[in-house]
């Protein structure tokens, strides 16, 4: 394909995407160009009042657009369950983003469950959030599922022993494993569904300045990270660009890992990435989903 562009996503009309995360930073872009294509858009978040100002955002960069916007906090299974639980009953979803993330955060923390906050929200709220909305995606005719991981993933400090920190905790060590979770999970989601018109995919979007660096262990860091942002990091825009092309175009499959075109991520086409070593093995995938299973108390048959 030549140069592949946000221009180049097919009418959308029709579709309902639904973005977790959807109030900021490469959620809330993914939400503006689909919208602008088409697309109805779903928000959920865990502020309502953010989501409202990021609905008005959407409809102001394509006024024709229906943009909704659900609470949903990932950091509470209660709240997953009645969100996803209310979403199955009456809606379809064509493309689901598990989009949110939260990074670096400098001391173990624990969701409502007692999970370890960044694993916990990352990748645990998400699964238990995809086992419970699945009636609403398997409405679809051709549901893509759409989760975005980080190079961080490829990290040797994300190995998915010890998956709740309880031995040792290092914030960007939680970070790592949570984003190698969102590859494992993936590509074991693509297997269990292998031969139906449901598609997995899993992307990293490189580095772009949002929420997400909010977080620092101290002054230093955030000096840093802000003056680094200025230097190396991209735009919100150019970082949602592998979750469109993952999400609308025809040439990708499921199962595949896909990247930015390149460091500036707006110069090219996106393309597949490495995997982490063995983020592809089976028995790492099983593993994984019967863990996520046990911690979150909810069983995830994903049968087409
Ligand atoms: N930016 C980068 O350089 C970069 C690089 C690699 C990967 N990523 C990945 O990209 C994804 C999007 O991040 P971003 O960069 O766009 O950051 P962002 O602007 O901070 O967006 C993160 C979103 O996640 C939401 N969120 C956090 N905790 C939540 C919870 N408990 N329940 C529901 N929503 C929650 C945030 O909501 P609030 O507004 O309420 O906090 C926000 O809408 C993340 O998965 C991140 O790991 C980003």
């Amino acid at each position: 394909m030549n140069h592949w562009t946000p221009e180049n996503i097919p009418d959308q009309t029709g579709r309902t995407a639904l973005i977790t995360g959807g109030n900021s930073g490469i959620g809330l872009e993914t939400a503006r160009v689909l919208a602008r294509h088409g697309a109805r858009v779903i928000l959920a978040g865990r502020n309502q009042a953010r989501l409202d100002e990021a609905a008005d955002a959407v409809r102001a960069a394509a006024p024709e657009a229906q943009a909704d916007t659900f609470v949903l906090d990932l950091a509470d299974l209660s709240s997953v369950r009645d969100a996803a639980v209310r979403i199955a009953e009456t809606e379809t979803i064509d493309l689901l983003f598990n989009n949110a993330g939260v990074m670096n955060l400098p001391e173990r923390q624990t969701t409502r469950d007692g999970l370890e906050m960044t694993v916990g929200t990352n990748h645990l709220g998400h699964f238990a959030f995809n086992a419970q909305v699945w009636p609403a995606v398997n409405r679809s005719a051709a549901p893509r599922v759409i989760s975005v991981s980080a190079d961080a993933a490829r990290w040797p400090i994300g190995k998915l022993d010890d998956l709740m920190s309880e031995k040792n905790y290092r914030a960007m060590g939680a970070y790592a494993k949570s984003k190698r979770a969102n590859i494992v999970y993936t590509l074991e989601l693509a297997r269990r569904t292998a031969g139906s018109r449901i598609e997995a995919l899993v992307i990293h979007p490189g580095a772009a300045m949002t929420g997400l660096q909010q977080h620092g262990t101290g002054a230093l860091s955030r000096i840093v990270t802000s003056i680094s942002a200025r230097l190396i990091m991209g735009s919100a825009s150019g970082a949602a660009r592998p979750s469109l092309y993952a999400a609308t175009s025809p040439q990708v499959r499921s199962g595949q890992f896909i990247g930015p075109a390149g460091r500036d991520q707006t110069s090219g086409t996106p393309k597949f990435a490495r995997l982490p070593k063995g983020a592809d093995d089976q028995a790492e995938g099983e593993r994984l989903w019967a863990a996520s299973e046990q911690l979150t108390g909810v069983t995830f048959t994903p049968e087409p």
